[in-house]
């Protein structure tokens, strides 16, 4: 297929795009390189040598992305180019609902423009809010808290009015859980801007040497050892979902939802666990005040995903420590300072 990818710079962008390069895909990228590199699309090329065009653009560009997706001709558009910062989107409130859903509707103008009914949009677990039950499952109710959390419910809504307003369209939304890890060359991984917001990327920090401890935010919590327990997935696992997604909006149409994890949870303390393991010493650690608007487990039931799709997370725990520290031990200081930069 022809897929065109907003965002395709980005982490799980560019992990989705080797897996489609390598399924015998054509890809077209569209990133403004906000929080993307373009040397992270130079490895991308050097781990496949599928057809790929970049375009540096913003997704609110509609015109330009007009231009591209006539030109372009795409059978699907995978959306992944948002902001994605849940402390700094009740910061820059507006910032967050302009770029996240006024740039979903210049890109469904787009597509609507160059004839395209496909698309698969990167939505979050975020969106269930505190959890009734455990694991979530696709009807657990949303209750959104943060304005970036809001913003993926109001994408997910226009995605499914625009699936209903025509026959043939199909609308596929991924409530993404805690992913992490990296491609296993080394090549390509997470690479944040400034200080880490996430669990994985702090401890590779600290691993480096670059942060002095991780702090653990609370451990306090009503879990198996008190600190906050998630559903970490492997970014390999998640960029192998859209592939599967591209099939399943191909063969239905109207909107749908999958959440996207593995359904097994672990701790705070059992991350850091892991990681020390792989990288062979007790990282430092400090407990500090639980963070605001965390909530202390969440986990997902993937069974639709496993039974529509035919997708199901293979990579475990170990895969994702060590793919991380074999990213970040070869790269410490992300994509700055190596290659072309
Ligand atoms: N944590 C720490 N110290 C840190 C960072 C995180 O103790 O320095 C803890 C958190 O309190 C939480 C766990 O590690 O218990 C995971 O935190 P992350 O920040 O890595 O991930 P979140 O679950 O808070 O949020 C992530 C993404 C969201 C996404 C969500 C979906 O940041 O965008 O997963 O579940 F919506």
């Amino acid at each position: 297929m022809r897929v065109l990818v907003t965002g395709g710079a980005g982490y799980i962008g560019t992990h989705t795009v080797v897996e489609l390069l390598g399924q015998g895909h054509e890809v077209a990228i569209i990133d403004n390189f906000d929080n993307g590199s373009p040397v992270a699309l130079d490895r991308v090329r050097e781990l496949t040598n599928g057809p790929m065009e970049v375009h540096e653009a913003d997704v609110r560009d509609t015109g330009r992305i007009t231009r591209i997706a006539q030109d372009f001709r795409p059978d699907a558009v995978i959306h992944f180019a948002g902001l994605k910062a849940v402390g700094e989107s009740t910061q820059k409130p507006v910032e967050y609902y302009d770029v996240n859903v006024a740039g979903s509707l210049s890109l469904l103008r787009a597509m609507e423009a160059s004839d395209c009914g496909r698309i698969i949009f990167s939505s979050t677990a975020t969106v269930y809010g505190e959890p009734e039950y455990l694991p979530y499952d696709e009807a657990h109710p949303i209750r959104p808290i943060s304005p970036y959390a809001h913003s993926k419910v109001m994408v997910e809504q226009v995605l499914n009015d625009w699936a209903a307003a025509s026959d043939g369209r199909a609308a596929l939304n991924l409530r993404y859980f805690n992913p992490v890890g990296a491609h296993p060359s080394g090549r390509i991984g997470e690479d944040p801007n400034g200080v880490p917001n996430n669990l994985m990327p702090f401890l590779a920090q600290v691993a480096t040497g670059a942060r002095d401890r991780l702090r653990v935010f609370g451990e306090d919590y009503d879990t198996r050892d008190g600190t906050g327990i998630r559903d970490y997935i492997h970014v390999v696992d998640l960029a192998r979902a859209h592939v599967a997604a591209l099939d399943r909006a191909a063969a239905t149409s109207g909107a749908e939802v999958y959440n996207i994890g593995t359904g097994q949870g672990y701790s705070v303390r059992e991350m850091h666990a892991a990681f020390s393991r792989v990288v062979g010493r007790d990282l430092p650690i400090e407990i500090v005040a639980r963070r605001a608007g965390d909530v202390a487990e969440m986990s997902a039931d993937c069974s639709l995903a496993r039974e529509r799709m035919g997708w199901q997370a293979r990579l475990g725990l170990d895969d994702m420590v060590e793919s991380v520290w074999n990213w970040q031990s070869a790269n410490p200081h992300g994509y700055r300072g190596s290659d072309a930069e």
